[in-house]
């Protein structure tokens, strides 16, 4: 590795560390992954081997020390994302974070705080923003294909039924933030303003087993907001749908409509005897965004590399989670809840 190449750190080798873990092996002009932390042994080991990783830590701690390692990847439950990123950027080092950014929005404060005085590169991993859909759309908007916007709507559904740490509200803040944080991203991206009063509500139907120790648990939820700016939207969230990751975005304007997002797993499609057409659904959001997310790390390489702000910011990350926040306080409260401006 030349002195050029910015060494990464990826923090947390579950799903999607893994994504980025690979992306900064192999596809990222400029960087290269150079260590890996994660509790689990075996889980650490396997990443190693699989890349070629010799630096494996168990504690984040010890990345920070090591001077080959100039940025990191924080792809670990939400719930750690505010000491190991205040830690990082104490210690010198550029951040990539996944979302949702913390669990509260005195967390992100703190976060956003220590990136400052630190003069750090923090990069909020709403990938959606690196999609060559997303951001077409976000050209037509711009170009005023559809007049101005009036309302955008946004839903993301994933298949599995959640990992059990998210039937607990409290250490998970539920769907609203680890589904819908990225609907929320694109809503405020799409409408060029934030959030100023939403109402939601949301219940359990399709997981059971979580209804005795877990009351509270939502697996779906649908949010309605207005915007500073006067334009409408609305957030439509579930899990364990069973039938594939659907995320879909439609922008109406005065003028016109914009429509998306794809369904389709590939491009095949098969007629069937019974007269039939058949093709087959997105499976997971591993696939759908795929090259998003090599986007992103390609564009949090350059930021580094520039010395530059990220195009997704930790401003981005607190608003969002302020919209969770908001969203799960007028699901428990029964009642539309207005945002501060901050
Ligand atoms: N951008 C996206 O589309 C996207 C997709 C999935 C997950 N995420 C986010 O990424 C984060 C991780 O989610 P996941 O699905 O990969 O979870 P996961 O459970 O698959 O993986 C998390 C990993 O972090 C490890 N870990 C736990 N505590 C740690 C610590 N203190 N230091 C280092 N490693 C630690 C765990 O052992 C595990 O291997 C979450 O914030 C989640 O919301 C984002």
């Amino acid at each position: 590795m030349s002195d050029e190449t910015i060494g990464i750190c990826v923090i947390g080798a579950g799903r999607a560390g893994l994504i980025h873990a690979r992306n900064f092996a192999r596809v990222v002009p400029g960087a290269g992954l150079r260590a890996m932390v994660d509790p689990q042994a075996e889980a650490l080991a396997a990443a190693g081997r699989e890349l070629g990783v010799e630096r494996l830590y168990a504690d984040y701690r010890q990345a920070l020390e090591d001077r080959e390692v100039r940025a990191v990847v924080v792809v670990t439950p939400t719930k750690f994302h505010r000491d190991i990123v205040v830690a990082a950027a104490r210690a010198g080092k550029h951040i990539l974070c996944e979302k949702p950014m913390a669990m509260t929005v005195e967390e992100c404060q703190a976060m956003n705080r220590a990136v400052e005085e630190h003069g750090v590169v923090l990069q909020l991993g709403f990938m959606r923003r690196f999609d060559a859909g997303f951001q077409a759309a976000r050209e037509a908007i711009e170009r005023g294909d559809i007049g101005p916007v009036v309302q955008v709507k946004s839903l993301t559904h994933g298949p599995s039924v959640p990992q059990p740490w998210m039937y607990d509200l409290k250490a998970s803040n539920g769907p609203l933030a680890e589904v819908n944080s990225h609907d929320i991203d694109t809503l405020r991206w799409y409408t060029g303003s934030d959030f100023q009063e939403v109402y939601a509500v949301a219940g359990n139907y399709r997981c059971p087993e979580a209804r005795e120790s877990f009351p509270d648990f939502y697996d779906n939820v649908s949010l309605l907001a207005r915007f500073r700016n006067g334009m409408q939207g609305f957030i439509g969230g579930a899990v364990a749908v069973g039938y594939g990751y659907d995320s879909r975005v439609e922008v109406l304007g005065t003028k016109g409509v914009l429509f998306v997002g794809r369904q389709e797993h590939h491009a095949t499609m098969t007629c069937t005897p019974d007269g039939r057409l058949v093709r087959p659904f997105v499976k997971s959001w591993r696939n759908l965004f795929m090259e998003a997310y090599a986007e992103e790390d390609r564009e949090f390489a350059r930021a580094v590399a520039e010395q530059r702000q990220a195009r997704v910011t930790g401003r981005d990350g607190m608003m969002a989670v302020q919209v969770v926040e908001a969203g799960n306080r007028s699901i428990r409260e029964g009642r539309p809840i207005s945002l501060p401006a901050i």
